[in-house]
This record gives structure tokens, C-alpha cells and sequence, in this order.
């Protein structure tokens, strides 16, 4: 993978149909980075996540399906970003049992999600991890995986996230660490260390009654809901009571807010101005609308026909899943020789190489007389090299014998008959009782 491009990777759960904080703290910077020349975008639909809370498989199924025609309706193009879903890509979960494997326990036992829980049963005096699942444990060890698989530099996210990242880093670390990897050239690490990439401006998005917008507080304004929809939602904004012509404060008006993250920096300003000389709510309300629908129309229509198109969508994605793959699937395999998973003729191959003499485990024992009068044996490789020299016996019945002898027993250095050619060390001697161990086999 070429270290000069900077390589953004970003997922989005599974969980629900997006909504405008998704759009804007997620959805629309990931598009406008992946349109820059310099950097390598990973975009994915984070299906293994959404498992973690949601256990309707429809719903599932059908945020997949709206998340990912969000995104393509908002402009991410295939073509250029590597764009798929978690569960097509095996290596994901493997990765992530490797990691399990570095992470300490602790460190997940202080994940702001999993601590939240545990707060909240000790709250009311449950077990403190009455309805935890391992899952919501093991998530940011499954999203550390996500990351360093495609060794990501940049992840755009919420703040929420940040704590998320900086455990990826710290898993990516401490992998680095117990797995150095002395390659010839210096020293490489395995997986590079992520940065969280947060968006100023837009960190978070008020929702309908001015706290975070979040499905969970359901304060939600769907991203692609009906112009009509959107009109009626918008008017549902939380105000204050004040009435037209008096002067109004930007600082904590969502309304306000929103529409920052939608306006130029020039419309920004004139609705400040607006605010100041007393613009009535109902007027405010009406801007923004028109500010967000003119952003959301042109995509609406794509998102629509999209949405009429899951075969579509399912083949941009199983082709967006076989690029990430090309990438997966040869490091997670340099991942597995470098714990330790690894085929056994590796070995294999090292004592042959080690041991010139025992070409072949194919040996044999060769019987003769010679012009002593003396019967002898000696034991060749296929190369008719001479693995062992029998001293000489009176009759052929006691040279069987000590055949027979080796053939059972193998060799013992002290052993003093048959005698040796040359000197055996141990390594040479227990490639010829390997050897002959399988010729006894056969
Ligand atoms: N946890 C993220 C969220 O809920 C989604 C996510 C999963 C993610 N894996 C990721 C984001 C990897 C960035 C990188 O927002």
C-alpha cells in the first residue's frame, strides 16, 4: 500500500434511516474528501455494529439498504471510493480476534458505552452489567478492526467516536509491540495509527428540541423525507416565545444552529442580522427550509430511484466488497504468519535444507559383500548418497539383523555397531531417524 496518499476511512452503523446530523457531521464531508486527488477513501456500512443494539433483522437490512443509497444519492462514486458493507468482508472479524488478543480488559471497561451502562444499572441497584452484552464490550475492538485492516490514517467521526479512535491506536500499538517486524530493510510496524478527524463547524447538529439530534432521543429530521415532511418538521423546532420584531439571540437557537451548518458564511451572517433586528420565527423557519430543501432536492430524486433499486445497490456494493478484499485479504494473511498462524511444510522445508545429506526422506539400505569376504550394509538417499556405512559382519543373517535393529530403534550416536562414515552430529542423526522413520512407515 503506498504510504504517500493519506488514506480516510469512515462507517456508518446500521442502526436506522440516516438523518440530517448524519448527513451533515458524517455523510457529506466524507463525500467532499473522497473528491480530493490526494486521498484513498474507505466508506462502509457498518452492519456488524448495528447487531450490537439492534436485534430486528429487517431493520437491518433496511437501514443497510438506506444508508448506502444515502450515500451514493449524496455523491459518493464507487468508482473512486472503495465502497462496501462490513459483513462482506471476512477479514473484519478475523482481525478482530487477533486484536482481542492484544487489548487489555481494562481498557474496554472504561469504553464511554459500555461504562454508561454500568452506571446506569448501578444507578438503580442492578448487577452492573445486567443486560450487558460482550458485544457492546468488544465494540471497539471490533471497530479498531475495521480501521487498521485498511490502515487508515484519517477517521472522520463525531465526537462521540474520539475514544473509540484513540483504543484503535492504542490496539494498533500494542500489535506493533508484541509482533515486531524485523524485515531486513528496518524496522516496519504492522498497522499505521489512526487520527480521529473531527468537523468544526458541524461536530453535532441540535435535533427538533435543541439536544444533540439523535435516533435515541428521537429528535430526528430524516434526511430524505418529503419536501411537504420536511416543511412541517422544520416548524416543529423548538423557539423561544418571543414574538416578531423583537430581537432575538443566536446562541442556543437550534434553529439558528442548523442553519449555520446548511448557509454560506454570508447567509450566516444575514441571519444573524435577521436575528437581531427581530425576524419572526415563523419567517426563520420558513429560510431554512428552503436553505435545506435546495441542498436535499437534487439528491431526493437519486435517493428515490436508488431506494426503487436494492439489485442495484447490492451489485455496487459485492463489487466495492472484492476491492477492499484486494487489499484484506494479503495483509490479513501476512497477519496471520506474523502471530503464528501458519502452514507446517515451512518447517518441513528447514530440515531439508539444513541437511544436504537427507535430500529425500526416501532412503534405503543397500546389502553387498566385499573382497575381505565381510558382508556390509550402507544406508543411501535417492542421490545414492551414503547416509551411513555398516561395518562388516561374517555372515549376510547378522548384517539382516542389524538392518532390522535400525530399522525399529533407529540410530543411537554411542552405538558402536554399525560404525559411522565420518562423524554424525545430533542434527545429521535425527534427520537420518526421521528419515528411516518413514521408510519403516512405508
Ligand atoms: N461506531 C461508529 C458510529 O457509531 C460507526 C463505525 C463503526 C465507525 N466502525 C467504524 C466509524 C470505523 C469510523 C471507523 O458512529
Amino acid at each position: 500500500m503506498s504510504k504517500s496518499v493519506s488514506r480516510v476511512l469512515t462507517g456508518i452503523t446500521t442502526s436506522g434511516t440516516p438523518h440530517l446530523g448524519n448527513y451533515v457531521g458524517s455523510i457529506r464531508p466524507s463525500v467532499r474528501a473522497s473528491q480530493s486527488n490526494d486521498v484513498q477513501s474507505f466508506y462502509f456500512l457498518a452492519d456488524y455494529h448495528a447487531l450490537i443494539k439492534i436485534g430486528e433483522p429487517e431493520r437491518v437490512q433496511r437501514s443497510t439498504l438506506e444508508i448506502a443509497a444515502s450515500w451514493l444519492a449524496a455523491g459518493v462514486d464507487p468508482e473512486r471510493v472503495t465502497f462496501y458493507r462490513q459483513s462482506d468482508i471476512p477479514e473484519i472479524p478475523e482481525l478482530t480476534w487477533l486484536l482481542t488478543c492484544v487489548t487489555g480488559k481494562g481498557m474496554l471497561n472504561r469504553a464511554h458505552a459500555y461504562k454508561a451502562s454500568v452506571d446506569k444499572n448501578n444507578a438503580v441497584g442492578n448487577d452492573p452489567d445486567a443486560e450487558v452484552t460482550a458485544g457492546l464490550f468488544m465494540y471497539p475492538v471490533l471497530m479498531a478492526a475495521d480501521i487498521l485492516l485498511f490502515n487508515a490514517h484519517k477517521v472522520p467521526v463525531g465526537r462521540d467516536q474520539i475514544q473509540h479512535i484513540e483504543m484503535a491506536r492504542d490496539i494498533a500499538q500494542s500489535f506493533n509491540y508484541r509482533y515486531k517486524n524485523g524485515s531486513k530493510t528496518g524496522d516496519t510496524d504492522h498497522f499505521t495509527l489512526p487520527e480521529a478527524e473531527i468537523e468544526a463547524s458541524v461536530a453535532t447538529l441540535p435535533g427538533l428540541d435543541g439536544r444533540k439530534m439523535s435516533k435515541s432521543y428521537d429528535n430526528t429530521i430524516p434526511l430524505f423525507v418529503p419536501k411537504a415532511e420536511l416543511k412541517k418538521l422544520i416548524a416543529g423546532i423548538v423557539t423561544d416565545s418571543r414574538m416578531p420584531g423583537e430581537p432575538k439571540d443566536i446562541e442556543g437557537s437550534a434553529l439558528y444552529q442548523i442553519y449555520q451548518a446548511f448557509a454560506s458564511e454570508e447567509e450566516t451572517k444575514a441571519m444573524q442580522e435577521a436575528y437581531k433586528n427581530g425576524i419572526g420565527w415563523g419567517d426563520a423557519k420558513q429560510i431554512l427550509f428552503e436553505r435545506i430543501d435546495s441542498e436535499i432536492s437534487p439528491m431526493r430524486e437519486k435517493y428515490e430511484s436508488l431506494m426503487n433499486n436494492p439489485v442495484q445497490i447490492e451489485a455496487i456494493l459485492l463489487k466495492g466488497a472484492e476491492k477492499a478484499r484486494q487489499i484484506a485479504t494479503p495483509f490479513m494473511q501476512s497477519l496471520r504468519q506474523a502471530v503464528g498462524l501458519r502452514g507446517l511444510s515451512g518447517l518441513q522445508k528447514a530440515i531439508k535444507v539444513e541437511n544436504k545429506s537427507a535430500k529425500s526422506t526416501l532412503v534405503s539400505f543397500k546389502q553387498y559383500r566385499e573382497t575381505d569376504g565381510l558382508f556390509y550394509f550402507k544406508l543411501v538417499d535417492p542421490s545414492a548418497n551414503t547416509l551411513l556405512q555398516s561395518r562388516g559382519f561374517v555372515t549376510p543373517k547378522e548384517a539382516g539383523a542389524a538392518i532390522a535393529k535400525i530399522k525399529t530403534e533407529g540410530i543411537q550416536l554411542d552405538e558402536q555397531t554399525p560404525v559411522y562414515l565420518g562423524t554424525l552430529n545430533v542434527d545429521e542423526l535425527n534427520v537420518i531417524n526421521t528419515a528411516l522413520s518413514q521408510f519403516i512407515e512405508n
